[in-house]
């Protein structure tokens, strides 16, 4: 994948949402043709052959390539929300990300014994996210798990792929 396309059109906002933080902002990423191609065409690529059955969008940058991907996998999309989003009986996890507290949940019934699931979200950081997300899924015994990011920060935190359990396969498209 000719990842430089990706960097040239991603935007990086310092001290946003608080001081010291870089934030990666991906709108820009979605919202060019190129990239936005790239990136489901990269994805479609990495699992058409993993028999995904159900992808998991986390909220909410996770939820656009979720969609796109899931399209082209003929495969359906689960909403992973902050709390208070969804409108049915749910479960939840609270954990402790980058700049606080969070928690996210995911309705009861979104997914079964026979899917096999990929995760997806814009970035992992301390992966606090996807981890409440991974823990979430694993209740629901599906066959298989796989996580991918668009960002892996693996250079300002470095531990935060090899704190997932090992039987969850992890892809980003770019690491910094
Ligand atoms: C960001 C990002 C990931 C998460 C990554 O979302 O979209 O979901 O943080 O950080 P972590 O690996 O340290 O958990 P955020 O929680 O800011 O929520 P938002 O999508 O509502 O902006
Ligand atoms: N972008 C999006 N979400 C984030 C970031 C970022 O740079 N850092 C921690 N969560």
């Amino acid at each position: 994948m000719n990842n430089q396309i990706l960097l040239n059109h991603l935007r990086c906002i310092p001290d946003w949402p608080i001081k010291g933080v870089i934030f990666r902002d991906v709108s820009t990423l979605f919202k060019n043709q190129q990239c936005l191609k790239l990136m489901s065409d990269e994805l479609v690529n990495i699992y058409k052959d993993k028999g995904i059955t159900q992808i998991v969008g986390i909220e909410s940058r996770g939820f656009v390539m979720s969609s796109a991907v899931a399209y082209h996998l003929n495969a359906g999309v689960v909403l992973c929300r902050k709390p208070g989003k969804l409108p049915c009986e749910t479960i939840q996890e609270s954990y402790a990300k980058e700049y606080g507290m969070d928690t996210i949940e995911i309705h009861k019934d979104a997914i079964t014994e026979d899917d096999v699931i990929l995760l997806h979200d814009d970035l992992l950081a301390t992966g606090g996210t996807m981890k409440a997300a991974c823990k979430l899924v694993k209740k629901f015994h599906p066959k298989k798990i796989y996580c991918n990011f668009i960002i892996e920060l693996n250079t300002e935190f470095p531990n935060a792929r090899d704190s997932f359990d090992p039987d969850i396969e992890i892809t980003s498209l770019l690491k910094f």
